[in-house]
């Protein structure tokens, strides 16, 4: 853990993204305009976490579920992420930022799809903070695909299921490189995962902040690092 002013940086930190809606509604904007501003905030929180020595952190930015959502917003959000691709492009290779993609991507459109692939491949090299967007994710989902190809392999005789070891298991899932998030951060004062990282947030502290997304800055990250630092980890020990 890094360590500022006094404060330990966790090294892998997750965030429910939550409030962009909510955020518009109060201001009389549609919803879109809600998602437009969480993604300020989101370029913002990856150069803030990276300069504070923050090793990975992972984002929620579009579950499984979400797709139930009006054609309009569903919609919208694409068109915001094509937009933002080329500006994450960028501020990765500002900031030395390695970007990963869990979830299922097959489903998104090709262009999004040969987009996330490019930012993958042209961020591979940087040895920075690594930035995880989680799209079209959703944990049992996860699971459900990682369980599929562990059974496959287990068909070809390449792996034996009455020696499967949890850590054998989580090669098969998404974060397969990345590490358990050590603090999870939901916006919007909602106490819910909604089907976030379930087998990775087994031990992680949670801190819950009533701001919306599009509000959450610094000051607010630092404010969640510091309740992180008042909570005593014990993993099931004493
Ligand atoms: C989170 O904000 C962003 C996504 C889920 C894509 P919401 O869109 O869920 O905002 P609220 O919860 O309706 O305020
Ligand atoms: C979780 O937020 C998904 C993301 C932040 C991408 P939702 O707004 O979809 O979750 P629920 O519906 O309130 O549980
Ligand atoms: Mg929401």
């Amino acid at each position: 853990m890094e360590d500022i002013n006094g404060l330990s940086i966790p090294s892998s930190i997750a965030i429910i993204m939550d409030g962009n809606g909510r955020w518009a509604q109060k201001r009389g904007l549609s919803r879109n305009m809600g998602h437009k501003e969480g993604c300020r905030t989101v370029e913002q929180i990856i150069e803030d976490c990276a300069r504070l020595g923050v090793k990975y952190l992972t984002v929620y930015a579009f579950s499984t579920e979400n797709w139930k959502r009006s054609e309009d917003e569903v919609t919208g959000l694409m068109q915001l992420f094509r937009y933002y691709a080329g500006r994450l492009l960028a501020k990765a290779r500002d900031n030395n930022v390695r970007v990963l993609m869990i979830g299922d991507r097959s489903r998104f459109p090709k262009d999004i799809i040969a987009s996330i692939d490019r930012l993958e491949s042209e961020t591979a090299g940087n040895t920075g903070m690594t930035f995880v967007m989680a799209a079209n994710y959703g944990g049992r989902d996860e699971i459900r695909r990682a369980a599929a190809r562990y059974a496959m392999d287990a068909k070809d005789g390449k792996t034996d299921p009455s020696e499967l070891t949890e850590e054998e298991f989580s090669e098969y899932l998404d974060t397969k490189s990345i590490p358990d998030p050590d603090l999870l951060i939901r916006t919007s004062g909602e106490l819910r995962l909604s089907n976030f990282l379930l087998w990775q947030c087994a031990y992680s502290e949670i801190v819950i902040t009533d701001v919306y997304w599009p509000d959450f800055d610094r000051d607010e990250l630092i404010r969640c690092i510091t309740e992180f630092n008042g909570r005593k980890r014990r993993f099931g020990g004493v």
